[in-house]
Parts: structure tokens; sequence; C-alpha cells
């Protein structure tokens, strides 16, 4: 018997494509192994470490505590400090115990998405959008429906879209602000509006919100003003800068706490609990300096490599506020976004992402671009595609 034979594969595995940034970085690393530097623009992690209070934090826990399992839902103290910073930062009164700390916002996805879908449920995605949760839909026997978005939307869906493609077997309508891949957000107008929409269907809207904090020129606001009934996703990922540590949270609605509680105790018994100690330094003031730091440096970028894309031809057709990518129009440069990314890696040394991972919507056209580069960087890799669309 050959080895296809005995592959004995889940139907569902028929829908789950490769995470294409991954393909990509897999490409790059080889490029680098036959001697080219590579800029890396590709993947969607920050370049700073993660802060030193909060790494300081994790050694003392190491040195002081148990590391024992918690309770699933994450550690008292941790989900106190994550309601006060609701308080203090976005002026939204959560309890604590309506959250639920998770193995990244990856975790917290997995859990929402199970306690809320049954088979051949739909969940309405923007398109272009993060890969993963169509993947999540899929693997728990959903329905993802990707709705297409372009500039006139700002790459989001908004409560017209969703009416229109609401249907009987509707149960979730998703958004993320700022968004993957765009950068964009959803007003705060927008939010309640969908929110009402979504209530009046009897459905959930689910907001991602991984890149809060991470907004340029105007303070980011949470779904969760929008009412109770609303799923929120977070994480200590991006704006935090702990990729590695693997620690999120979810806020749901009360009611539905328990029933997470017991789908997480299953699950993963627990969230790492060396990584919950050192997120407790987070939100100390030295922590938040830091991290505003970090801030203000990412938006120096964006503002050099929008107009430096622009120069090159490529087209950005929102200006993005939020998270750390551009989502930029390479028709003018490339019919196949798929074959540019790959040439510009193996020609140029420049890693981004074809539109191809967020779905299918002139994915051809698009190309995602994280600046995770110091400047001095971004305007090598600049310099490096000028001259490659130059010879071409
Ligand atoms: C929009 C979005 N949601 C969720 C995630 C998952 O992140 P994590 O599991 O590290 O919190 C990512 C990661 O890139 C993302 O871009």
């Amino acid at each position: 018997m050959n080895d296809a034979a005995r592959l004995h594969l889940a139907s569902r595995m028929a829908f789950i494509e490769p995470f294409e940034v991954m393909e990509i970085q897999t490409l790059a690393r080889e490029v680098e192994a036959r001697g080219m530097d590579v800029i890396h623009m590709e993947i969607g992690e920050p370049d700073f470490t993660t802060p030193r209070p909060v790494v300081e934090a994790a050694q003392r826990a190491l040195e002081s505590k148990p590391m024992f399992y918690t309770s699933a839902l994450g550690f008292n103290e941790l989900r106190e400090a994550i309601a006060r910073f609701y308080h203090d930062r976005y002026r939204v009164e959560v309890p604590a115990s309506r959250i639920i700390v998770t193995a990244g916002s990856s975790a917290a996805l997995l859990l929402a998405f199970g306690v809320l879908l049954d088979h051949g449920d739909e969940v309405l995605l923007s398109d272009p959008g993060y890969p993963c949760n169509r993947h999540f839909v899929r693997t728990l026997g959903g329905v993802p429906r990707l709705i297409p978005v372009g500039p006139e939307s700002r790459y989001q869906l908004n409560a017209g879209l969703v009416r229109r493609d609401w249907s009987a077997k509707t149960r979730v309508a998703m958004v993320a602000s700022p968004s993957n891949p765009t950068g964009t957000m959803v007003t705060p107008a927008e939010v309640e509006a969908l929110a009402a929409l979504v209530r009046e269907k009897g459905g959930i809207l689910l907001a991602d919100e991984i890149y809060q904090g991470l907004t340029y020129g105007l303070d980011a606001r949470t779904a969760l003003e929008a009412g109770e009934d609303v799923f929120v996703i977070n994480s200590f990922s991006k704006y935090f800068q702990m990729t590695g540590w693997r620690l999120g949270w979810l806020v749901a609605p009360p009611r539905y706490v328990r029933e997470i509680e017991k789908l997480a105790q299953n699950l993963f018994i627990s969230p790492s609990t060396v990584a919950q100690h050192a997120a407790l330094a987070c939100f100390e003031p030295k922590t938040i300096e830091i991290l505003e730091k970090r801030r203000a440096e990412l938006d120096e970028r964006r503002r050099f490599l929008i107009p430096a894309l622009e120069s090159l031809g490529f087209k950005v057709p929102v200006v993005p506020q939020g998270a750390f990518y551009i989502y930029a129009d390479c028709s003018a440069l490339s019919n196949d976004s798929f074959a540019f990314a790959r040439e510009i890696l193996t020609k140029a040394g420049v890693a981004v992402t074809p539109g191809k991972d967020f779905g299918h919507h002139h994915p051809e056209r698009h190309i995602r671009i994280a600046y995770t580069q110091t400047v001095a960087r971004l305007e090598e890799a600049v310099a490096r595609i000028r001259q490659l669309v130059r010879k071409s």
C-alpha cells in the first residue's frame, strides 16, 4: 500500500488551505540559506521583543511561584487586571467574571465558535480577512460566508452588507478592528449599527480586537461599548508584543461564560501559568510607556512606507489607521500577486505576503506588507523593489 492510500483524512481537510504566509516564510529561509539577505515583511508579528518588565515578572514568578494549572478561565488577578485596563483606558465597565484568559486569541476564537456553531451554521466574514477564521469555522463544521469588501467600505463589513447576506442559517457576523490584512477600522457608529442588526436577527456579533492599542492618529474604542451581548476577542500578542507566550482573552456575554469554561477545561485545561504571571506586568505604567514609544515608532514607519509604496506604483486606496499592515494594490506592477511576491523575494530579498492568504476577492491584485522593520530597513526594501520594477 502506498502512503496516500494509508492516509485517513477527515473530509473537512479538503477545506483547510495552507497558511500562505508560513509558506512564504519557509521560502524566505531557503533564500537566506543560499546567502541572500532577506528583509522580512511577511509575518504578522512585531519586531520588538517582549518589554523588559514583563520578562522580569516571568522570571520572578518562575523562581517564587508554583507552575501548576490555573482555573480554565485564567487566574482571577489577571482577569481583574484586564477588567481594570478596560475601565482605565477604554472607559468601559467589564466585570472580570466575563473575561476568559486563553492560549492566544486563537484559542479564544476556537472557544467562541465552539460554543456558538452547530453543523451547517454560517458565519459572515469579510473578504479579505484573517485566513484562520474561515478555517476555525470549517473545523467546527460551520460554513464561512465570505463577503467581498473593498475600499468603498474601507474593507470592512457594515450593517448594510450583513443585512443583505444574512440567511436563515447565519449565526454569527464577525468584524476585526483594526483589521488584518488592511489595517482599517470599524467606527463606533458602525459597530453600534452592526450590533443592533445582529440582535434583531437573533444572531451574535463577534469582534476581533487583537490589534487594539495599535492605532495611529486616533484612540481605539471597543465593541464592548455596543452591549453586553457582543463577543470580543483580544490578545497579548500584538500591542503587548508577546506572540510566542501564547496568551489572549475572550470577553463573553455572562450567560455563555460557564459553557465556555466547560469547553476550555476539556480543550486546554488552562492557559500558560508563567505567561499569565508575566502578563500582569503588561498594565504597569513603565510597560505602557515602552509600548507607547513603540507605537509611535510604528506610526513613523507607516508614514514613511505609504508614500514610498505609492512612488513605486502600488496603490493604497484606504490609509490604514491601525495594526502594522498595508494591503497594497499591485495591479499596476503585476497581474499575479502570488508570482510577484515570489519574485520580490527571490530577486530582491524582500518577503511580503500575497493576497491569496486573505480570501478570494481579487487576491491576485494585492500584497500585504508588514512594517515590522526599522525605517532604515524599510528604505532598503523600497530601494530593492524600485530596482526590480525598473528592470522589468
Ligand atoms: C486578526 C487576527 N486574529 C487573531 C490572530 C491570532 O493571534 P494570537 O493567537 O497570537 O493571539 C491573529 C494573528 O496574527 C490575527 O492577525
